[in-house]
């Protein structure tokens, strides 16, 4: 028989459960997720197991951090494969609030994130980091999690989330996990599975042409406009791709950099027949 693993709704539940962990001394770790879970979630799990014996992963599509055109409602609710893929790599619960619970009649209290989360993703999508902001405060204060993990794939949300525990003194470590891509390079998505198969080939052209700017800067390319450039070129060699922005960055600030001098994120966010999809890779230009 495969393992299972309980699920709770409600905060009190959920509080409960966390107590009797806690009253055994267990260490805490929390692994907010939006469901249609894949790989890249399971090794945030694995990576929560490895440190933390009892492990919460909540499952929660948050309309406030979706713009009016996007895709909130056809967004993938695949609850019950979600849990048997937890089961199988060790969570310890599944919090699957509903959302007249998350946000009740009368909510009005909402974060307002750092700087960091002005430009790029913060810019092309309003009030997604103010969303994303507000229901991890949320997940925090429900759980209460020693250690909380987010995938490297959204590195501005998670330097954002990053700011904004140590600006509210939130008493959480938040640890950020490696991006999991598939063989050819694919990092993995919720909305991969939006891809066609044309379009699933084509996608390949983020990993490549990220993949082509750490190639230069071993080279030893330092300046930015001339990695922007090459970014482009290898992303514009997929048919109709779209690209939102290409952003060679501080890895701290999302300030733009002039040269490659320490490490440095290459981010971009490209549409593929409308689905948008994002992908980083720090540039490190002292690496071996
Ligand atoms: O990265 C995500 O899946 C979401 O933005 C998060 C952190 C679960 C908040 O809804």
């Amino acid at each position: 028989m495969s393992p299972s693993v309980p699920i709770v709704t409600t905060v009190a539940e959920l509080r409960q459960s966390i107590a009797a962990a806690r009253a055994k001394c267990l260490k805490i770790g929390l692994v907010p997720t939006m469901g249609a879970l894949h790989e890249g979630h399971a090794s945030l799990v694995r990576a929560a197991k490895a440190e933390c014996p009892f492990v919460v992963v909540s499952i929660f599509v948050n309309p406030a951090q979706f713009g009016p055109n996007e895709d909130f409602a056809k967004y993938p609710r695949t609850l019950d494969d979600d849990v048997s893929l937890l089961a199988d790599c060790g969570a310890d619960l599944v919090f699957a609030p509903r959302s007249e619970d998350v946000y009740r009649p009368g909510h009005g209290t909402w974060v307002t994130p750092a700087a960091v989360a002005d430009r790029w993703e913060g810019f092309l999508r309003p009030g997604h980091f103010r969303g994303v902001a507000t229901v991890v405060l949320k997940l925090l204060h429900m759980a209460q999690p020693d250690v909380a993990y987010f995938g490297q794939k959204d590195f501005q949300q998670a330097v954002m989330l990053r700011r904004m525990v140590d600006d509210l003194d939130v008493p959480v470590t938040v640890r950020l996990c490696p991006t999991v891509r598939q063989p050819d390079g694919l990092a993995l998505s919720s909305r991969n599975r939006y891809l066609s198969p044309a379009a699933r080939r084509r996608a390949l052209a983020l990993w490549k042409s990220l993949q082509r700017a750490a190639e230069l800067v071993a080279g030893g390319e330092r300046n930015a406009a001339r990695l922007d450039a090459e970014i482009r070129k290898v992303l514009a060699t997929a048919d109709g791709a779209q690209v939102d922005y290409v952003a060679i960055v501080d890895p701290e600030t999302f300030e733009p950099v002039e040269a490659v001098s320490g490490p440095t994120l290459a981010a971009l966010a490209v549409r593929i027949d409308g689905t948008r999809l994002i992908d980083n890779v720090v540039l490190d230009p002292n690496a071996t």
